[in-house]
């Protein structure tokens, strides 16, 4: 089963487990407090993170939030639910349980024992892939601040800081990492994580994605489900690594990540159900009167979406993407499970580019093409979330469907970037462009729209017009639980 099904509820732990020392003043599994320096620099990080939160975390004051907290990093349950004030939420350090007899499963050192710690010809390829990670972490944070003011229920808001607490944690993740394995340098780019911001003019984040606006729900689900799962495509190749600490970590990363797919996955195709519910009932399309979305601005909001996510991948062909391979630092999608020899020295593979106007295919070799190997991997998954989504239609015996854009479409990195591609694929002159580009992409005045419909629903158990409920709540609660006490309440 997909663990997009996930829902979050709980299973007593029954697995292999590593228990979380709570005792600390950073929860963690990594024995801490056996290593004074560094709990002492972790400390001295922590005040900074918690002011960073309060500055650009979660900008609807709460009084507490039903959230999931690790208690276990085992192979089955990890969890525990409980209503907590989102400031005192335990971030904290977890990292799956160190299995001893593990070996390196690709590149030139393959069948070696991993890493426990980082070879000096390794340091600068990873800390540079832990940094680059680490940044997209609070970016989405800062990036989803104000969307708490427009939560279409209790229900989502819940999920919404669920995702930014557990954004969080993975920064604690990398800068974990940072401060025990690379020293002065890695706690200068610690520091830098929380000066770089998402859209700041002079101190960006590293990648594009993590600079745009999460303007509307709308949003934020399609980057729950196209963005978070870019997350998850990297994280998954960084499981593979040598480097065992950096596998350990991104291995339980995974787990959370599974939530965040979730609340993309659920949210669009809530949204969809809605959205084929009300146009069968008024026989139209144009259903913004009647407080859902039309299906035209969902499909120009999918098509953004995917295609910056796409960005994220990096040029189909990379030098630095082959080396991190046969150096041992990142591996691929599923390592373990390819029929191949985990090394890819003789191996090619077909690459589309665009020449003369048109999209051809050459041969080119698999080392050079491994971001493009993790990019259909993550397509493919995407077409899943699509087909999904569009039984809502079928279901409603509507004919329209939501599509996956072709993987040219608006892309401003590797070979499409400088041409332009239709979402069905036709290479296109800067004329038909952008007598077109208006019915592909979102417009101020779709968002405007959008934004309208972006009325907030705090009493329990509703759901604003634009969104379906969902079939079931949270932890196996009923779908009205009071997931978050609001400070407006008067509970203070
Ligand atoms: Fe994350
Ligand atoms: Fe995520």
């Amino acid at each position: 089963m997909s663990s997009d099904a996930r829902t979050g509820a709980a299973p007593l732990p029954t697995g292999p487990l590593s228990q979380i020392d709570y005792s600390e003043r950073i929860p963690n599994n990594v024995g801490l407090n056996e290593d004074r320096r560094l709990q002492r620099a972790l400390e001295g990080w922590q005040p900074k993170f918690l002011d960073w939160w309060k500055q650009l975390g979660p900008a609807l004051p709460t009084k507490d939030v039903y959230l999931r907290t690790a208690i276990a990093v085992g192979r089955d349950g990890w969890a525990h639910f409980a209503h907590v004030p989102m400031e005192e939420y335990r971030w904290g350090i977890f990292l799956a349980e160190r299995n001893p007899e593990r070996v390196v499963s690709f590149g030139k050192h393959k069948g070696e024992p991993a890493w426990q710690e980082v070879p000096g010809e390794h340091r600068a390829d990873l800390l540079r892939l832990i940094v680059v990670q680490g940044d997209t972490e609070p970016a989405s944070v800062e990036q989803q601040r104000i969307l708490g003011n427009t939560a279409p229920s209790i229900y989502d808001l819940r999920n919404l800081f669920q995702v930014n607490v557990e954004e969080g944690r993975h920064l604690w993740a990398m800068v974990y990492l940072l401060h025990a394995f690379f020293g002065r340098e890695g706690r200068e780019e610690a520091e830098q994580l929380l000066k770089r911001n998402s859209g700041n003019a002079d101190a960006p984040r590293i990648l594009g994605a993590f600079n745009e606006e999460t303007t509307d729900w709308l949003q934020f689900f399609m980057f729950t489900y196209f963005t978070d799962r870019d997350g998850k495509y990297q994280l998954g190749t960084l499981k593979e690594s040598a480097f065992d600490p950096l596998a350990r970590t991104c291995e339980f990363m995974l787990k959370e990540e599974a939530h965040h797919m979730f609340v993309g996955t659920t949210g669009v195709q809530r949204m969809v159900e809605r959205t084929a519910q009300v146009m069968k009932e008024h026989q139209t399309k144009d259903i913004f009167p009647y407080g859902a979305i039309p299906l035209d601005v969902i499909q120009k909001y999918l098509n953004f979406q995917f295609a910056v996510s796409m960005d994220l991948f990096g040029s189909e062909q990379s030098t630095n993407a082959g080396n991190y391979y046969t150096s041992g630092v990142k591996g691929r999608w599923m390592e373990s499970r390819r029929k191949d020899d985990h090394v890819l020295l003789e191996a090619t593979r077909e690459m589309n580019y665009v020449a003369d106007g048109e999209i051809r295919t050459r041969t080119v070799p698999m080392l050079s093409a491994l971001n493009l190997d993790l990019r259909d991997e993550y397509v493919a998954d995407c077409t899943h979330g699509v087909r999904r989504w569009n039984r809502a239609f079928e279901e409603a015996g509507l004919e329209d469907r939501l599509i996956l854009p072709h993987e040219g479409f608006n892309r401003k990195v590797g070979v499409y970037a400088g041409h332009h591609v239709s979402p069905a694929g036709e290479v296109l002159d800067d004329e038909a462009w952008a007598a077109r580009a208006g019915d592909w992409l979102p417009s101020a005045e779709d968002r405007q729209a959008v934004a309208a419909l972006m009325i907030p629903e705090y009493e329990y158990g509703k759901f604003a017009s634009w969104i379906a409920p969902p079939r079931t709540g949270i932890n196996e609660q009923p779908v009205e639980f009071d997931y978050v006490h609001l400070a407006e309440e008067g509970l203070l």
